[in-house]
């Protein structure tokens, strides 16, 4: 999914702009062959990339350039000034890249360049096993067989993946698409023809049942093996069922996949009235937002006594639920189901909720099982260095089910985010081929509630003092979070520009930096 940025600024092919109005790391926007083009210079060189982010259509002028790279303000993906590569998840496809010419103390476009595919595509891999297999077609894997070949590795590459679909934007199935406003064609992440293009075998719809590292085959669910000379592991996490007496009903609905998004979309259509949502997650929280878009009544049960105070701190918490109320939400906080009986949601203060349809949003499980079986390392997921291999040689994982070094937290994480999960899956196809790239994002997610976009930098932890700066209801605020005196995590609400900033800063271990940042 895409979209076009508005042509504004000025016409950069036809009247150029002053040399002195470039600024050394600052975007400039304007249009050029009518599209919306940034000029950034560094150095004596001006850089001319389109200005349009080909994830969602954010607006890169409004981001931050770092070095040759402009990273977008809505969910960070990096872009390369110098090739227009997407060099970071979440965009997939590069933009346009221009020449530049100076004449008359005036810099203008003049043509467009080939584009880069994707990433950086400049090298010829240091190694090359004899095969790649990657178990898991989820954000992780999707990119990491695409990285593969980015990279210019030529040998043969298969992807395994339970779902029997292409890998999908999965963020999209508690947003638009469950609240029916984003159209089929934009869930998968790629086309089947892309992959065929790519020479990478798709084995949808089948399971890896066991590994043997030392011979180096797989077993696939209902016969059949298959070997590899490097294996990505990629095999996410699964969501909680609770133990509730009447969860087995077939009115209650999970929601991980694209199959599970249909199921509840099937359940709330034709004469459905009323949902309730068991758990204040993120994903409670979007499923409760996209079905209160539906027109459908909406009843949230959740234990804690504010929705996402463990994540976001009380005063965001407070906010969120008072912007779920105005669209018309019920909660039932400090209360749980105690059972799910013939059509009603028995809660253990007494109360009752009639239901069509239970949406249960309780958190997720690594999907280690694989692992253990192969007698990797496990604690929590499975353990990674920070090349992303595993105690197995040969053998990465990446995404929900690695647990990894985080270098900005100076501990293990296992983290479960979309972007972080498929630059994982870039970094750990990158160190199949030898390129040793200790991995260095810091923790980046978001998560969107009505027209309130949450974004989230860093690690938080429950023992971590909250600080508050700006105001949650003007949707203008940040909150901080120390570990001591160390800052953790930044989550923003209309500040993009200070979580991409954070995130740098984290990245690069620059505390004195952070301080600045929050301040102000
Ligand atoms: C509804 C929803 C909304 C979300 N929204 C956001 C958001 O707004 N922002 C955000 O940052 N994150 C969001 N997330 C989290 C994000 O989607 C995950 O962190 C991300 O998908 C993890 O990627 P992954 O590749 O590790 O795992 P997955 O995407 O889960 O992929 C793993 C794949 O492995 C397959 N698999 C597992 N075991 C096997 C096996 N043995 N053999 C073959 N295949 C196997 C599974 O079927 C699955 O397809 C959301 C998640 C959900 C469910
Ligand atoms: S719109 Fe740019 S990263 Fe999502």
């Amino acid at each position: 999914m895409s979209g076009q940025a508005e042509l504004s600024g000025p016409d950069l092919e036809k009247d150029g702009i002053p040399a002195t109005d470039l600024v050394e790391g600052k975007a400039v926007l304007g249009h050029a062959l009518g599209e919306a083009a940034l000029l950034v210079r560094r150095g004596a060189d001006v850089r001319a990339i389109g200005a349009s982010c080909t994830h969602y259509g954010g607006s890169l002028a409004e981001g931050i350039v770092v070095g040759d790279e402009v990273r977008c303000p809505l969910h960070h993906a990096c872009f390369d000034l110098r090739t227009g590569a997407a060099i970071a998840a979440p965009a997939l496809n590069p933009v346009a890249c221009y020449q530049v010419s100076q004449r008359d103390g005036r810099v203008f476009i003049t043509g467009k360049r080939e584009p880069m595919v994707s990433l950086v595509s400049l090298r010829k891999p240091a190694t090359a096993p004899a095969s790649v297999v990657v178990v898991g077609a989820g954000a992780a894997g999707g990119c990491a067989v695409e990285t593969l070949r980015a990279e210019g590795y030529e040998g043969p590459v298969t992807l395994v993946g339970r779902d029997e679909s292409v890998p999908y934007d999965r963020p999209n199935l508690s947003k638009d698409y469950l609240a029916g406003q984003a159209p089929e064609e934009w869930i998968p992440l790629r086309d089947r023809d892309f992959y065929a293009g790519k020479r990478i075998d798709l084995r949808l719809g089948q399971e890896v049942v066991s590994i043997d590292t030392a011979a180096r085959t797989l077993a696939l669910k209902g016969g059949g093996t298959l070997s590899y000379g490097a294996l990505v592991l990629a095999t996410g996490a699964s969501p909680s069922k609770p133990p509730i007496p009447g969860v087995d009903d077939p009115r209650v609905h999970l929601l991980r996949t694209l199959a599970d998004s249909r199921a509840i979309i099937a359940g709330v259509t034709g004469g459905a009235r009323k949902v309730v949502v068991v758990g204040a997650s993120f994903i409670g929280l979007e499923v409760a937002a996209a079905l209160r878009t539906r027109g459908l009544e909406v009843d949230v049960v959740a234990p804690e006594e504010r929705p996402l105070e463990r994540v976001l701190g009380a005063a965001v918490g407070d906010f969120i639920r008072a912007l779920h109320e105005s669209h018309g939400v019920r909660f039932h906080l400090g209360d749980k189901p105690a059972r799910i009986d013939d059509g009603e949601v028995v809660l253990a203060s007494g109360g009752r909720l009639p239901f069509d349809r239970v949406v249960l949003g309780v958190g997720v499980r690594p999907e280690v099982k694989l692992a253990e079986q192969a007698g990797l390392s496990i604690d929590d997921g499975i353990v990674v260095d920070e090349l992303l291999e595993t105690s197995a040689p040969g053998v990465f994982a990446c995404g929900d089910v690695a647990t990894y070094p985080d270098r900005a937290a100076g501990k293990r994480l296992r983290v479960e985010h979309w972007v972080h999960a498929q630059r994982q899956g870039q970094v750990a196809a990158q160190n199949v081929l030898g390129a040793r790239r200790a991995y260095a994002y810091p923790p980046f997610f978001w998560s969107q509630h009505y027209d309130v976009r949450i974004a989230y930098v860093g690690r938080g932890d429950k023992g971590n003092a909250i600080q508050l700066i700006g105001d949650p209801a003007a949707r203008d605020c940040a909150v901080i979070f120390r570990e001591g005196a160390v800052v953790r995590a930044v989550a923003t609400i209309g500040r993009d520009v200070l979580s991409l900033e954070v995130e740098d800063a984290l990245e690069r271990g620059d505390a004195q930096r952070i301080e600045r940042l929050v301040a102000g």
